[in-house]
């Protein structure tokens, strides 16, 4: 059996309600699991929170509850967001779970018997928010001699540890690690937190990572087997996700049938996580090689304007605000905001969210491109075309250079996808839009319809903007999945499945095929406003 395609998306921290930037990775890892299924290959597609450790222990004491109770009530908020964003995850990992609990507890057991861990004093910095440890020499000073020690990555405040743990040596694997990623330049994407690994790797590692935690002070988190005072680090309870929910030890033909994950998806953040300590943990239990996860895929940041989202700077974006006020009255709001999120920023790069540049883009890709596209086509087929897709007869060359422009598409998608360039993908599917569009004007059917001499020449335009309407539907799906259904069924095309392979189909519609009701898409702004625009 063929290995199925394994996406992942990073464990969020269950201590807050979700924002864009969670929606973000998200989102870009559901369309590469649509993308992959509407190829036809068999998909996985995990997504889950990271339920332990200090920094959601300290959430739940400041909201007055246990971390049960407290984890239990925030999850909620991601199954809610995922369910209005359309998310197509085939499973969700709580790492509270007794499935997840007990094969980190193996992987521990294992570890230790085989004398991959040394139990040793660790001395140095932590930072909670991110839940990391930072030496002496990494750690960054708030200014000065004497300054506040600062986390390296999120500038904020450190906190002195001094704890006697088990250990996971880092730079023992080290020699190894390099060769690997020497040798696997698409390990880490894009290049340029390929060259920031690569760096990183330059400098000696730190001798070893903390992997367990004493009790007293961290209680919130999964008991280390074999020494009954300590519980799991959370950084390194949450990583084994990728493997527990396979069935690493536990069920072999499922694990060989999705292991090593395809594509982890992160944000550039947590890059280190995935790209030093995971691969270690796994070379550390003797996986080979060739069970390294394929590709670590890390984006860029979100901000707002210039800055950092951030609770004290009371800048966070909520995508259920976003979808339920910011884009009230759009019938496919969640569709809308997936199209943002993955047409305004290169995948990779930092982005700006503003509500200013959401509506440019809903005005005019969406709006004034794809729906208008979409109305003009159905509505000239009911009225020129008794609501039947014409024969179409020989097509001329404006036709067939449109024709042209639709059946290049696929190939395009491919490209942009098998570099996880949402952007440019989508970039493509509404270059075809807009030829499209320009081919309406030039073609004016609106004239071409009031002269019976004209007949063979309307019904052939209006075959090849159907045509067109066809391989955009299929073509959206993984991105814009609500909005592809929606012009799938007004081109009448009802419950088949809309099959990237018939994207380099054409033609594929049977003349007389009758098309479905034609509704708007992507209503302006204030159409729904009695009494014309409000003020
Ligand atoms: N729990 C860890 C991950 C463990 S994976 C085994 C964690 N969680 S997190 O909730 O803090 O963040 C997870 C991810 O959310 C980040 O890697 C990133 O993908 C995304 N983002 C969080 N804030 C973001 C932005 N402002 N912008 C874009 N994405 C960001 O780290």
């Amino acid at each position: 059996m063929s290995k199925t395609v394994y996406l992942t998306t990073p464990l969020y921290y269950v201590n807050a309600a979700p924002h864009i930037g969670h929606s973000y990775t998200t989102v870009a890892a559901d369309a590469l699991a649509r993308y992959e299924r509407a190829k036809g290959r068999e998909v996985f597609f995990l997504t889950g929170t990271d339920e332990h450790g200090q920094k959601i222990e300290r959430a739940a004491a400041a909201a007055g509850k246990t971390p049960q109770a407290f984890v239990d009530e925030v999850v909620e908020h991601f199954h809610r967001l995922w369910t209005m964003l359309n998310i197509s995850h085939d499973d969700f990992i709580r790492t509270t779970q007794p499935r997840h609990a007990r094969i980190v507890q193996a992987v521990l057991l294992r570890l230790r018997d085989e004398g991959a861990l040394t139990r040793q004093v660790y001395q140095g910095w932590y930072c909670t928010p991110d839940e990391t440890f930072w030496t002496e020499a990494e750690v960054v000073s708030s200014g000065g001699a004497g300054g506040t020690p600062m986390c390296p990555a999120c500038q904020r405040p450190l906190e002195p540890v001094q704890e006697d743990g088990w250990h996971l040596p880092l730079r023992a694997h080290q020699d190894w690690l390099v060769r690997f990623v020497k040798a696997h330049p698409e390990f880490v994407q894009p290049a340029s937190r390929y060259n920031e690994l690569a760096s990183l790797l330059e400098q000696p590692l730190p001798e070893a990572l903390c992997i367990t935690r004493p009790r007293k002070r961290v209680g919130w988190g999964i008991p280390v087997p074999f020494e009954p005072e300590h519980v799991v680090y959370v950084w390194f309870d949450a990583l084994i996700n990728y493997i527990s929910v396979p069935g690493y030890g536990e069920d072999p033909a499922r694990f060989a049938r999705l292991w090593p994950a395809d594509v982890h998806f992160i944000g550039k953040d947590i890059l280190r996580h995935h790209a030093v300590y995971w691969p270690i943990m796994l070379h550390a239990l003797g996986l080979p090689d060739e069970q390294m996860p394929v590709r670590i895929v890390a984006h860029g940041w979100w901000k707002v304007g210039e800055q950092k989202m951030s609770k004290s700077r009371g800048n966070i974006v909520d995508p259920t605000i976003v979808i339920r006020e910011v884009l009230a009255g759009q019938p496919y709001a969640a569709d809308v905001y997936r199209y943002f999120l993955l047409r305004e920023v290169p995948f990779g790069q930092d982005g700006s969210f503003s509500e200013e540049a959401l509506q440019a883009r809903l005005d005019a890709d969406l709006a004034n491109d794809l729906g208008n596209l979409v109305n003009r086509t159905c509505s000239m087929l009911t009225r020129y075309c008794e609501g039947r897709v014409p024969a179409g007869g020989t097509l001329g060359a404006q036709e067939d250079e449109l024709r042209r422009a639709a059946l290049e598409l696929p190939a395009a998608l491919d490209q942009a996808m098998e570099g996880l360039a949402f952007s440019a993908a989508l970039e493509a599917i509404m270059q075809l839009v807009t030829r499209a569009n320009r081919y309406i004007e030039a073609a004016a059917p609106w004239k071409l319809a009031k002269q019976p001499r004209d007949r063979a020449r309307l019904e052939a335009v209006l075959r090849v903007l159907a045509e067109v309407l066809r391989v955009t539907a299929i073509s959206l799906e993984p991105f814009m999945p609500s909005v592809a259904g929606a012009i799938w069924q007004q081109l009448g095309c009802g419950a088949s499945p809309r099959r990237l392979a018939d994207a380099a189909r054409w033609p594929v519609l049977p003349a007389g095929h009758p098309i479905g009701t034609s509704a708007i898409l992507f209503p302006k702004r204030f159409a729904a406003t009695a009494g014309g625009p409000a003020a």
